[in-house]
């Protein structure tokens, strides 16, 4: 998931008063999704293989079964001395039947939602610290949670000399669902005080907003025009959502006015995101989130602690996979021996390096593009297993992806932000025969970014964090722009390009395509002037 890092202080911290204890922290993550997996384990989806939210491909079974219940951010933290709480929604397929087999490790408190009650917002079903599960008809689930946050400071609060980490995981803004799996279920459930609020917000009309052409490609081309029933359904249904975060809204207010008033709020470090983005009408899509557009997998991150400067907002691309690292590196522990596929984000600490990661982030899905509406046709989103590449840099930002099926795109994020002209589409030839970047055409583009999705779609580790790294072990190539040097033209027109075998609806390897790159070796390689017809003819 890519997201725009947007860093944010509220009130000034002094940073000395930061080395003096070990921080706490408290991490807020809403909930469109699934997987929190990439959080908590900071690593990709094509490395833990917990690929979707349901079996076999996914959920808590599989997090059991691949060893991440000794693997994990909680864990690493509670051994390192915190306390550690969590509430809400920690995975998909954490069931009132396998709750307990084993429980989740880590948590020196919890309070988890299970399956099949998790998204019922006014009747969610709970294990207490791994107690039976408990109904709680007629209380809304994210009050509930920000009550349990409370009891949760007054257990960390009675150990001042253990710093804490408290995580919550709200459902909102996430659809309603009665049981999971179900076929009952709309938007999100309210809160009785909110249900008045809102009522004049409209989605906004953007440009790829419902648009007269159709956008991206395969099912999502496909969609009709949406009509004026489905635009007014899916504004109550944005209204719903948003009414929904009120509710959080006001449970961050109250935790952080609690660590407010027990003097230490000074001293932890707040961060707030969601799992992904969501579309709704833009693009035609009815509500969903299983895309690769910008709609869906950009998400804030909000951040405010101990040195990280206020107002401030950082365009840097970045990813879930980040967070752990991010998190025990500010708490301290030492991370060299975990095996990360991200790396700590920058919050503008003092003197801190600049992050390895500059520019790119992965994306990758298999399975279903769901769409959560009655008004949606559920027959053509089957084929939704895809990569994507997102880069986001100064003088330049692309998305490129290839799907299961073949189908390509990219979008020129500069001067395209709504992603409406897909420039590998004939419709659009004349715009991509126009396209230059520092003095190279589009193919000279699609070539470098196709090698590094190439790179990212089996990466491990530090050639997640720096591909560039592993298509030029020479080391003079560190972004797109060193890539587009003319030298190398011949070495990536001729690298074996992405392109899967079928669509799977996992990580299968004999669906995957290639898999194997060829590396840059300056020996080999002499220069030559690009010829747009070669990579045409692969
Ligand atoms: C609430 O959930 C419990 C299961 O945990 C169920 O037995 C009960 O019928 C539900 N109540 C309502 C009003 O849906
Ligand atoms: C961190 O751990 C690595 C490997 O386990 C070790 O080599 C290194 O010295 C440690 N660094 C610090 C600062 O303790
Ligand atoms: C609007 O579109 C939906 C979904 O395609 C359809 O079910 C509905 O009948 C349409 N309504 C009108 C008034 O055309
Ligand atoms: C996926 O694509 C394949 C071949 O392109 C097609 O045969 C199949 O019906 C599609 N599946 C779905 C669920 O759309
Ligand atoms: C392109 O790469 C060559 C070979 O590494 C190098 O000598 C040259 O300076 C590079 N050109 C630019 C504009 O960076
Ligand atoms: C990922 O998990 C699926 C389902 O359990 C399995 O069939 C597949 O072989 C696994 N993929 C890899 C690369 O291990």
């Amino acid at each position: 998931m890519f997201q725009k890092v947007c860093v944010r202080l509220l009130v000034t911290l002094t940073w000395l008063q930061a080395v003096a204890a070990r921080p706490n922290f408290l991490f807020i993550i809403t909930d469109d999704q699934d997987a929190h997996m990439d959080l908590w384990t900071g690593q990709m989806a094509h490395n833990t293989n917990v690929t979707n939210v349901q079996p076999p491909w996914g959920g808590y079974p599989k997090f059991i079964d691949n060893g991440y219940n000794n693997h994990h951010l909680g864990l690493w933290l509670q051994q390192a001395g915190y306390s550690t709480f969590y509430a809400g929604k920690l995975f998909n397929g954490h069931t009132i039947n396998n709750y307990n087999k084993p429980l989740m490790s880590g948590y020196t408190g919890s309070n988890f939602f299970l399956e099949p009650y998790a998204y019922e917002y006014f009747n969610v079903t709970t294990t207490r610290n791994g107690r039976a599960p408990v109904s709680h008809q007629g209380k809304y689930s994210t009050d509930l949670l920000a009550d349990t946050a409370q009891e949760f400071l007054d257990t960390a609060l009675q150990q001042p000399e253990k710093p804490f980490f408290i995580a919550l995981a709200p459902v909102a803004p996430h659809s309603w669902l009665q049981e999971v799996p179900t076929t009952r279920g709309g938007p999100p459930q309210v809160a009785e005080r909110h249900r008045n609020l809102l009522q004049d917000y409209q989605i906004p009309r953007t440009r790829n907003f419902n648009p007269d052409q159709p956008s991206s490609v395969n099912w999502i081309s496909r969609l009709p025009k949406l009509n004026s029933t489905v635009i007014e359904y899916n504004d109550e249904f944005q209204r719903l959502r948003l009414r929904s975060l009120l509710a959080v809204d006001e449970m961050v207010g109250r935790t952080i006015r609690r660590l407010e008033e027990e003097g230490v709020l000074d001293n932890t470090y707040i961060f707030y995101t969601s799992d992904n983005g969501f579309h709704i009408s833009q693009h035609r899509l009815h509500p969903g989130k299983m895309c690769g557009l910008e709609t869906d997998i950009r998400v804030h991150l909000l951040v405010r602690g101990p040195g990280v400067p206020q107002n401030a907002i950082r365009s840097a691309p970045s990813t879930h996979t980040d967070i752990a690292p991010t998190i025990l590196k500010l708490a301290g522990v030492n991370i060299t021996d975990k095996k990360f596929d991200g790396t700590p984000i920058e919050l503008g600490i003092p003197k801190e390096p600049r992050s390895a990661r500059l520019e790119h982030t992965a994306v990758e899905f298999w399975g279903v593009g769901l769409l959560e509406s009655p008004y949606a046709s559920p027959s053509n989103n089957g084929n939704n297993t895809y990569k994507g590449v997102r880069i986001e840099a100064e003088e330049y930002a692309f998305y490129y992806s290839v799907w299961c099926n073949g189908a390509k795109e990219i979008y020129d994020m500069k001067g395209d932000q709504g992603q409406l002209t897909n420039l590998l589409s004939p419709t659009h030839a004349d715009k991509a025969n126009a396209f230059r970047l520092y003095d190279q055409p589009l193919q000279a583009i699609t070539d470098r970014l196709d090698a590094l999705m190439m790179v990212l779609k089996t990466c491990k580790e530090k050639t997640c964090i720096d591909p560039w790294g592993a298509l030029h072990p020479e080391g003079n190539v560190a972004s797109l722009k060193d890539a587009l040097n003319t030298t190398y033209d011949a070495f990536y027109r001729g690298q074996t390009k992405v392109q899967f075998r079928r669509c799977a609806g996992g990580y299968l390897l004999d669906a995957e395509g290639p898999l194997e790159f060829e590396a840059y070796n300056s020996l080999e390689f002499m220069q030559a002037p690009y010829d747009p017809d070669w990579s045409i003819r692969i």
